[in-house]
C-alpha cells in the first residue's frame, strides 16, 4: 500500500492569539502562512479529525463517485455490505465479498474504515430473524466473532450495536432485547475480545437532543457501561437531519455530555433535508468545538446516492457538483484552529501513571515497534515536512525509521533534525514529526511497561489497526496492545 500522505496545515494566526497559547503551553504548532486546504478530509485533518462518507460497493465503478470519494473523504463506512444480512446470509456461512470490496478499495487510497454494523434488530438475515432467547443470544455472539475476526485489526471502530432505543428512552423492543436486557453488553464485552485493537461504538439516531428522552436512555446506558467496567470507546450519533429532524441548539452539549463520560463521540451518518448551509455549519462546529468529537461522516456522496435522495440533503448534486453545504463544512473545518485538543481550556490534566525506565543511551538510533502489529513508526515518503503525520510501516530500518531517544526525553528522526512531535494533548492528536525546539509535546516517557507517553498530555501513543500506513495518534493510556511500542536498537 502507498503511504499515506497528509497535508502540512498552515494558518494565519494572531500574534496574540499565538502568544497566548504558547503562554499556556498549548501545541507548538503555530504556522504563519495561509493554507486552507482544499478538501474536506484533508481540513478536518488539521485538528486530527476524520471526515467520512458512506460507500456502497455496486456504486464503486462508477468513476463520478469514487473519485469525489477518494478526494474528499478520509474514512469510510459501508452502508449496507457489513451488516448482519451482507455478512452472514446463511448461519454459520459467512460472506465478506462486498464488505471487503469497499475495505480494499478504501485502505488502497489510504482510508480509514468504519463498522457498521454488529448487532441490530433491522437487516438481519432471515435465519436469524426468527430465532429468539438463548439461541439468539448465541447468535448474536457467533455472529460478532465470526466477523470481527475477518476484520481484525483492520478497522478503526465497529458499530456494535445499532439503533437499541425507544423514542422514550426505553428498550426498543426487538428480538434482541427479548434475549434478555443484558445483550448489549454482551455485546460489547464479546467484541472486546473478538478485537481489542478497534474502538467500540454504539450507533443511534434521534440522540442529537439534549434533552430527548432517547438521549437520556442512551446516555444512561453509556454512564452505567462505563461506571460497571463495560468496554465501550465511542458514541456515534447518526445526525439524520431529514424526515422531519432538524440541528438543535443544544447539540454541542450532547456531544460534550457523552465525551465526558469519558467515550469518544462521532457524526456517524449524516444528512441534513436540502443540505441546509447554516445546519451543515452548525453540526460541523459543533464537533469541532469538542474535543473528543473525533470525525464526521455523511451518508453518502451525491444527493443520488442518499437513502433520502428526495431531499437532496448531501454535500454534493446528482451531478457530482460542490454545492453550497460543501463549502459550509470546509470553510467551518478550515477556520478551526490545529483543533479543541490544543485550547487552554480543554487541555486535558491527565497525568502519566507509569515510571519512566532510565533513558537508552543517547545518540543510539532504535526502531520503534508496535508491538501488535510487529512494524515500524516510519515517517511516509522519508518526508522531512514538519507537519508530517507518522504511521505504522514494515520494518525496513532505513532513516526514516531510526529514531534517537535523547537525554532530553525527544525521540529525534533523520540524526537529530526532526522531533515526535504531539500536534495538541488531546485524545486523537495527530503524532508528526517537527523541527525540534525543546517543548514538552516533543518529549515522552518510555515506560517500563511497554508505552510511551507525552509528557505534555500524559497520553499514550496508540494506533487504531496494526495495517501499514495506520496512523499514530495521542490516546488515553488504557493497558491495550495497540499502545505497547519497543525500542528496539538497529545495530
Ligand atoms: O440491493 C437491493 C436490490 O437488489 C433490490 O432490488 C432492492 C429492492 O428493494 O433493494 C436493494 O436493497 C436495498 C439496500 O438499501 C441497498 O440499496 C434495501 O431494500 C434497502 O432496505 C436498503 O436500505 C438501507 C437501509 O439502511 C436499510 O435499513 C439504506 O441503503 C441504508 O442507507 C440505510 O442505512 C441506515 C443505517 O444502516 C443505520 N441508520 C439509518 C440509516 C438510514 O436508514
Amino acid at each position: 500500500m502507498k503511504p499515506l500522505l497528509r497535508r502540512g496545515r498552515y494558518r494565519v494566526v494572531l500574534a496574540a492569539a499565538a502568544s497566548s497559547l504558547a503562554l499556556a503551553g498549548a501545541a507548538l504548532v503555530v504556522p504563519t502562512l495561509a493554507q486552507a486546504a482544499s478538501t474536506l478530509g484533508a481540513a478536518a485533518a488539521q485538528s486530527g479529525r476524520y471526515f467520512g462518507t458512506a460507500i456502497a460497493a455496486n456504486r464503486l465503478n462508477d468513476s463520478t463517485y469514487s473519485t469525489i470519494a477518494a478526494r474528499e473523504f478520509n474514512m469510510i463506512t459501508a452502508e449496507n455490505e457489513m451488516k448482519p444480512d451482507a455478512t452472514q446470509p446463511q448461519r454459520g456461512q459467512f460472506n465478506f465479498n462486498s464488505g471487503d470490496q469497499i475495505y480494499n478499495w478504501a485502505t488502497q487510497r489510504g482510508l480509514k474504515v468504519r463498522g457498521h454494523t454488529l448487532a441490530w434488530h433491522a437487516q438481519q438475515p432471515g435465519w436469524m430473524q426468527s430465532l429468539s432467547g438463548s439461541t439468539l443470544r448465541q447468535a448474536m455472539i457467533d455472529h460478532i466473532n465470526g466477523v470481527m475476526a475477518h476484520y481484525k485489526g483492520k478497522l478503526a471502530a465497529w458499530d456494535v450495536v445499532n439503533e437499541a432505543f425507544n423514542e422514550d428512552g426505553s428498550r426498543r423492543n426487538s428480538n434482541l432485547q427479548g434475549t434478555g436486557n443484558d445483550w448489549i453488553e454482551v455485546a460489547f464485552r464479546t467484541a472486546r475480545a473478538a478485537d481489542p485493537s478497534t474502538k467500540l461504538c454504539y450507533n443511534d439516531y434521534n440522540i442529537e437532543n439534549w434533552s430527548y428522552g432517547k438521549t437520556q436512555g442512551v446516555y444512561r446506558m453509556i454512564q452505567d457501561f462505563k461506571s460497571r467496567g463495560v468496554p465501550i470507546d465511542c458514541v456515534g450519533l447518526q445526525t439524520h437531519f431529514t424526515g422531519g429532524s432538524s440541528l438543535p441548539s443544544n447539540f454541542q452539549t450532547t456531544l460534550s455530555s457523552f465525551a465526558a463520560l469519558g467515550v469518544d463521540v462521532a457524526l456517524t451518518e449524516v444528512d441534513v433535508t436540502n443540505a441546509s448551509t447554516s445546519q451543515y455549519q452548525g453540526l460541523t462546529q459543533a464537533c469541532l468545538n469538542v474535543p473528543r468529537c473525533i470525525g464526521i461522516t455523511v451518508w453518502g456522496v451525491r444527493d443520488s446516492d442518499s437513502w433520502r435522495s428526495n431531499e437532496n440533503p448531501l454535500l454534493f448534486d446528482g451531478g457530482g457538483n460542490k454545492k453550497a453545504a460543501y463549502t459550509s463544512v470546509l470553510n467551518a473545518l478550515n477556520a478551526a484552529g490545529p483543533g479543541p485538543t490544543t485550547s487552554p481550556t480543554t487541555s486535558p490534566t491527565a497525568t502519566p501513571t507509569t515510571s519512566p525506565t532510565t533513558p537508552p543511551p543517547a545518540g543510539g538510533a532504535n526502531r520503534i515497534v508496535g508491538s501488535q502489529s510487529g512494524r515500524c513508526i516510519d515517517v511516509p515518503n522519508s518526508s522531512q515536512t514538519n507537519g508530517t503525520r507518522v504511521q505504522l510501516y514494515d520494518c525496513h530500518g532505513n532513516t526514516n525509521q531510526q529514531w534517537t531517544y535523547t537525554a532530553s526525553r525527544q525521540l529525534t528522526v533523520y540524526g537529530g533534525s526532526r522531533c515526535l512531535d504531539a500536534a495538541g494533548s488531546g485524545n486523537s492528536a495527530a503524532i508528526q514529526i517537527y523541527a525540534c525546539n525543546g517543548q514538552t509535546n516533543q518529549q515522552w516517557n518510555v515506560n517500563s511497561n511497554g508505552t510511551v507517553t507525552g509528557v505534555q498530555s500524559g497520553r499514550c501513543l496508540d494506533v487504531w489497526g496494526t495495517g501499514n500506513g495506520q496512523q499514530v495518534q495521542l490516546y488515553d493510556c488504557n493497558g491495550q496492545a495497540n499502545q505497547q511500542f519497543r525500542l528496539v536498537p538497529i545495530s
